[in-house]
């Protein structure tokens, strides 16, 4: 697994891999995309976002085949915190990619002095609490809500926040 900085002509491969699929997105915070123009949106805002920062979302591929598997990121809060999150393109499901971009990005944030790094995840997304879990993030609050667009009719339920203090 390797990760890099997205591009603008990744956004057919991240749409048909990604942003498409029903049950990849199902516990996300976005809605699902119905093209792959909306794709190409998100990848403009996420370079506007690194010449900004320096940082940003990430895309991961294969070490082999360098095909698009799933993204993640860092996206910086107040001070000297981040938020992160994983998804994976469904062929990538079950071989502890996500665990391996969740430590990439814990070591990112710990080479950039981020003193926090937060995710959020929808209480049935179990896979993703144990990933969390292993990476030791705690769980800091169950009093947020969000909306979910891809679940339940996108009403907004609560979320389980989670931090890792990093120093
Ligand atoms: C959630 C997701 C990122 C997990 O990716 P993954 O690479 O399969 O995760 P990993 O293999 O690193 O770890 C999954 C862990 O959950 C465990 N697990 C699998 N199914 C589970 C279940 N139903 N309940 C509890 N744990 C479960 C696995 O056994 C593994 O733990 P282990 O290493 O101790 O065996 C991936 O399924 C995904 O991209 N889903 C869609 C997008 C998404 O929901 N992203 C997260 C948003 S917060």
């Amino acid at each position: 697994m390797l990760l890099r900085r997205p591009r603008l002509d990744d956004a057919q491969e991240l749409f048909e891999a990604i942003t498409s699929d029903a049950l990849v997105v199902r516990l996300v915070g976005w809605p699902r995309h119905t093209d792959s123009e909306a794709t190409l949106q998100v990848l403009v805002r996420s370079d506007d976002y690194w010449r900004e920062h320096g940082v940003g979302p990430f895309v991961v591929v294969g070490s082999d085949s360098h095909s698009i598997i799933g993204t993640t990121g860092l996206s910086l809060t107040a001070n000297n915190c981040a938020s992160t999150g994983y998804v994976l393109a469904r062929a990538a499901w079950g071989r502890g990619l996500a665990s391996e971009a969740l430590t990439e990005m814990v070591r990112l944030a710990t080479r950039l002095d981020i003193t926090e790094l937060t995710a959020f995840v929808h209480p049935q997304n179990l896979k993703s609490i144990r990933v969390l879990d292993k990476l030791k993030f705690e769980l800091r609050s169950t009093e947020r809500t969000e909306h979910f667009p891809n679940v339940d009719g996108g009403v907004a339920c609560s979320v389980l926040d989670y931090v890792r203090v990093l120093r």
